[in-house]
């Protein structure tokens, strides 16, 4: 990064999740251009991208494919509304995701964002509700350390305290059920334990508060922004069937850990559970321009026609809802997730992954390690220097070549669905090294 960029980028740049003084003090990096699994700095440094870039490019940077399907719906229509209208890209994408989605979750409602359609898919259920004449089921309940986005809605379901303190008597918290998740290692007979356990504490909540609840909002499997926190299936299973019985919605958000990235479609699809609302994003444009959408179910759209006079609307709507640019990138996405499904590189993918991460989880310095198809996770013990020492292996892997971003104690890797053989395991060579440099013994 030349020293004019830098002081402009200082003078007026303000970026997301970072601390001004550590930011203004240190070097970063600056990227100028991506191609497959690397992205390259504006000094000419070739970088593996770790976490695929917050989670969202799903097919490597510069994806033929997926810049193919951008120009030609950019050449014939790059914006129409939605709104009492419709254009074809739309109409594709909603009955193609209708068809992958589980149940009769028959419905896609489309929105900038992950944060703005996790809104959504709560105001459907509230909407919802009332629809039933249950106008007083306008809570939510959530996981504890779940997080849903950074509007004022998702805010109140996924309250992180460090990250949302300062706007906290502005939100309205919905009630917290205990996490699922425990530092074990992958498999070990406490993850089931925990998340069974977990699944009583949901219980003595739904008993207690259900008349009050308008839907559950959780991450399934893995609560992604609290450190990759995977869990065990049979919680999914246990939520539904207990969400059922009690009368409240379940809203699967899968932003993060759906489309592919668990190895299955959806994560829910592991667990065979079909929720009320899904919502997706990242993954759905492999990375190219935001879209998101909440996939909601037919008794739920259904309970929006009038009804003895009543006119019903869904009063949401955003600008580039549904946009034919992002639509076409969407289909087109949605071919190379299912078709990455159908090959066989992709549970040779999970299962290099998965031995590397196991490996990298006997070093010294790792408390435990999980993974979870193509998601790979390892924390590093308090006593091994924790938060400090996860940012400096971060540091260190830029260095020699990996870009990797921790979440706390929490280092992981999220690569691209088509990484190569030869690439994830540069991935996780070099991942290892950093890990070895900071934690000796
Ligand atoms: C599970 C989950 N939900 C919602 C969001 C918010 O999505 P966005 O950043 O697109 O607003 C995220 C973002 O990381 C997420 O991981």
């Amino acid at each position: 990064m030349t020293e004019d960029l830098r002081a402009r980028d200082l003078k007026h740049l303000w970026h997301p999740y970072t601390h001004t003084e550590t930011f203004e003090a240190e070097p970063y990096l600056c990227i100028e251009r991506g191609e497959g699994a690397y992205l390259y700095t504006t000094g000419g440094k070739a970088l593996l991208d770790g976490i695929a870039s917050w989670w969202c490019v799903a097919f490597g940077h510069g994806n033929p494919r997926l810049l193919k399907a951008l120009h030609t719906q950019a050449g014939l229509l790059q914006q129409s509304i939605l709104g009492n209208m419709a254009h074809p890209s739309a109409v594709l994408l909603a009955e193609r995701l209708g068809r992958m989605c589980p149940g009769d979750l028959n419905y896609a409602y489309f929105a900038s964002d992950g944060s703005s359609v996790t809104e959504a898919a709560m105001k459907m259920a509230v909407q919802y509700w009332a629809h039933q004449r249950r106008p007083e089921k306008t809570r939510f309940l959530s996981l504890e350390e779940g997080y849903h986005g950074d509007t004022f809605g998702a805010m109140g379901a996924g309250y992180i305290s460090w990250f949302h303190a300062p706007y906290g008597s502005l939100v309205k918290p919905s009630l917290v059920a205990p996490t699922p998740f425990t530092p074990c290692n992958s498999g070990e007979p406490e993850e089931m334990a925990q998340a069974l356990r977990a699944a009583e504490g949901l219980e003595t909540l739904l008993k207690q508060h259900h008349q009050e609840i308008a839907a559950f909002i959780m991450e399934p499997l893995c609560q992604g922004a609290a450190g990759m926190r995977i869990y065990a299936p049979v919680y999914l299973q246990r939520a539904r069937e207990l969400c059922s019985q009690y009368e409240v919605l379940l809203i699967a958000d899968e932003i993060a850990v759906g489309l592919g990235r668990t190895g299955a479609l959806l994560a829910c699809d592991i667990g065979d559970v079909a929720p009320d609302i899904v919502c997706l994003g990242k993954a759905l444009t492999g990375g190219y321009l935001p879209m998101a959408v909440a996939v909601a179910d037919q008794k739920i759209y259904d309970s929006f026609r009038t009804n003895g006079g009543e006119r019903r609307v869904f009063f949401d709507g955003h600008t580039y809802c549904g946009n034919p640019i992002t639509s076409a990138l969407a289909l087109e996405a949605l071919n190379l997730i299912e078709e990455a499904q159908d090959s066989e590189a992709l549970g040779a993918r999970i299962a290099q992954l998965h031995a590397g991460i196991q490996a990298l989880g006997a070093m010294p310095g790792v408390a435990y390690w999980k993974t979870l198809g193509m998601i790979g996770m390892f924390a590093i013990a308090e006593d091994a220097g924790g938060v400090a020492a996860a940012r400096a292996i971060s540091l260190h892997a830029r260095e020699l070549g990996l870009f990797v971003r921790p979440l706390g104690e929490v280092l992981y890797l999220w690569p691209p669905l088509n990484v190569t053989e030869d690439e994830l395991a540069a991935m996780l060579r070099l991942l290892g090294q950093a890990l070895a440099s900071v934690c000796r013994t």
